[in-house]
C-alpha cells in the first residue's frame, strides 16, 4: 500500500480538529443550552463533561485513528475487529442527521447576514427570528447553505477551507472578546454573570435527570466526539505528534470560544428580559444577538460581521460533516466524489426539511443526536478500546508524547470504568428526557 499522505504540519493537524469543533455548537448551541438547563449549574456539569469524559473520549478516537490507518470502518478492521466497525457507522450516521439540523441552523445565520445588511432584524428582533427560522424562507436559507457546503465538498477546496480557518478561528475569538468587553456595559450584566457563573445546587439537584444528558451530550458534540471524524483526521496524523498534547490544545480552545460566547449572550439576555425572555428554545442566542446589534452604535456593522465569522464557523463544521461520510462512500464503492457528495447532500437536505418546518422538529433531530445516538457510539468507543482491543495497541496514545506510560495506564483505566458508567447513566437519562419530552408535546 502506497504510504499514506500525513498532515503537513502539526498546526494543520490541530487547525482542522479546532475548525471541526469551533462552530454553531460553540455560539449557538452552548448558550442556548446554558440558559435552557438553569445556566451555571449546567455550565459546572458541562465543564466536567468536557475534560473528565470529552478529552478521554477524544484520546480514543485519536488512538482507533492513528493506529487504524483508515477510514473510521475501515480502522477497526485494520486493528483486527471487524466486528467493532459498525460503531464507525453509527458515527457516520449521525453525521448525517446532525447536517440535515446544522444547515438549517446555518441557514438562519444567512437569514441574519441579511438582515444585518437590509436592517430588518433591527425593530424586532423576537419576530424576525419568528418569520426566518421556519417556514419558507428557512427552506430556501437551508438549500442555499446546503448547496455552498456540497460545492466546496465536490471540488474538494478543503485546502482553502483549512487556510481560511487558520483566520477564522482567531477572528471569532477577537470579535467575540469585543462584544464580551461591551456587554459588561449592559444594564442587565450582572444577572446575567451571576446566572451563568453562579451555580445554584439546588437546580442541579432538582434537574439532574435533564441536565446530565443535555450537558453530555452538548459535550461530545461540540468536540465533534462519536462523529468518527476525529478518527479519520487522527488517519492521517504523523507518528511523532502527541495526542493528548494536540487533544488538550484542541479541547481548550474549543471550550474558549464557548465559554466567551456565555459572556456575550447572558449579559445582553438578561439586559433584553432574563433567560426565560427568549424561552431558552433555540432562538436565545439568535434574538439576544441580533437585540443587542440593534442597541449597539455600529450595530449594523458589527452585526455584518459577527454573522459572517459565525457562517465560516458553521461552514467548516459542515463541510467536515459532509466530507467525512462522503470520503467513505466514495473510497468503499468507487463513486467519483462530486456525484456523491451532490447526491448525499440532496438526501440530507430533504431530511433536514421536517426541521426547516418547525423548531420542534429541529428540537426532536437535536435530542435524537445528544442525547441518544452520540452517547451510544461513545459508549461503544470506550468499550472497544478500553475492553476488546489488544492492549498493546493502546501503547499508541504514549508514542511522540511525554506523558510516559503511566498516563496511558490512567488513562486506560479510566476509559474502562469512569467513562462507560458516567455514559450509561446519560443514555438512560437522556432516553428517559426525550420520552417525558415526547409525552409533553414538545415535539409533536
Ligand atoms: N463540533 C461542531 C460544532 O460545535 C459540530 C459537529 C459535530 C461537527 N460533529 C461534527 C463538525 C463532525 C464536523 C464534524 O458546531
Amino acid at each position: 500500500m502506497a504510504e499514506r499522505e500525513t498532515w503537513t504540519s502539526r498546526a494543520g493537524f490541530i487547525f482542522a480538529a479546532v475548525g471541526s469543533a469551533v462552530g454553531l455548537g460553540n455560539i449557538w448551541s452552548f448558550p442556548f443550552q446554558t440558559a435552557a438547563n438553569g445556566g451555571a449549574a449546567f455550565l459546572v456539569v458541562y465543564l466536567a463533561a468536557v475534560f473528565l469524559i470529552g478529552f478521554p473520549t477524544m484520546l480514543i478516537e485519536f488512538v482507533i485513528g492513528r493506529r487504524g490507518e483508515q477510514n473510521p470502518v475501515a480502522a477497526f478492521k485494520k486493528l483486527g475487529y471487524e466486528q467493532w466497525s459498525f460503531t464507525g457507522g453509527i458515527g457516520v450516521f449521525s453525521s448525517f442527521v446532525t447536517l440535515a439540523f446544522y444547515s438549517v441552523v446555518g441557514g438562519w445565520v444567512l437569514s441574519y447576514i441579511v438582515g444585518s445588511v437590509t436592517g430588518a432584524y433591527f425593530g424586532d428582533p423576537g419576530a424576525y427570528f419568528g418569520a426566518v427560522s421556519a417556514g419558507p424562507t428557512a427552506i430556501a436559507a437551508h438549500a442555499v447553505f446546503m448547496a455552498i457546503t456540497i460545492g466546496i465538498v465536490a471540488f474538494g477546496v478543503t485546502d482553502g477551507i483549512e487556510r481560511a480557518t487558520k483566520f477564522m478561528i482567531p477572528a471569532i475569538i477577537v470579535l467575540l472578546v469585543g462584544l464580551a468587553v461591551w456587554a459588561t456595559t449592559l444594564d442587565g450584566a450582572a444577572a446575567g454573570y451571576s446566572y451563568y457563573l453562579s451555580p445554584d445546587f439546588s437546580t442541579l439537584a432538582k434537574n439532574f435527570g435533564s441536565i446530565v444528558p443535555a450537558a453530555m451530550g452538548q459535550a461530545f458534540f461540540t468536540l465533534s466526539l462519536g462523529f468518527s471524524v476525529m478518527i479519520a483526521y487522527a488517519s492521517y496524523l504523523g507518528r511523532d505528534d502527541s495526542l493528548p498534547a494536540d487533544g488538550s490544545a484542541i479541547v481548550v480552545i474549543n471550550t474558549i470560544v464557548a465559554l466567551l460566547a456565555g459572556f456575550v449572550v447572558f449579559p445582553i439576555l438578561f439586559a433584553t428580559g432574563g433567560a426565560g425572555g427568549a424561552g431558552g428554545g433555540p432562538g436565545t442566542a439568535f434574538v439576544a444577538l441580533a437585540g443587542a446589534f440593534g442597541a449597539l452604535p455600529a450595530g449594523q456593522i458589527i452585526g455584518l460581521a459577527f454573522f459572517v465569522v459565525l457562517l465560516f464557523a458553521a461552514l467548516s463544521s459542515s463541510i467536515s460533516l459532509l466530507e467525512v461520510p462522503v470520503a467513505y462512500v466514495s473510497e468503499n464503492y468507487g463513486y467519483g466524489r462530486s456525484t456523491t457528495a451532490v447526491a448525499m447532500g440532496t438526501v440530507i437536505f430533504v431530511v433536514g426539511l421536517l426541521p426547516a418546518l418547525g423548531t420542534n422538529y429541529l428540537t426532536l433531530y437535536n435530542d435524537v443526536v445528544f442525547k441518544f445516538l452520540l452517547p451510544i457510539a461513545v459508549l461503544l468507543l470506550a468499550l472497544f478500546v478500553g475492553w476488546a482491543a489488544d492492549r498493546e495497541a493502546m501503547d499508541e496514545l504514549g508514542r511522540g508524547s511525554s506523558f510516559g506510560e503511566s498516563f496511558t495506564t490512567v488513562w486506560l483505566w479510566w476509559v474502562r470504568t469512569v467513562v462507560p458508567i458516567a455514559v450509561v447513566v446519560t443514555l438512560y437519562l437522556g432516553v428517559k428526557a426525550i420520552y417525558t419530552s415526547f409525552q409533553k408535546g414538545v415535539y409533536f
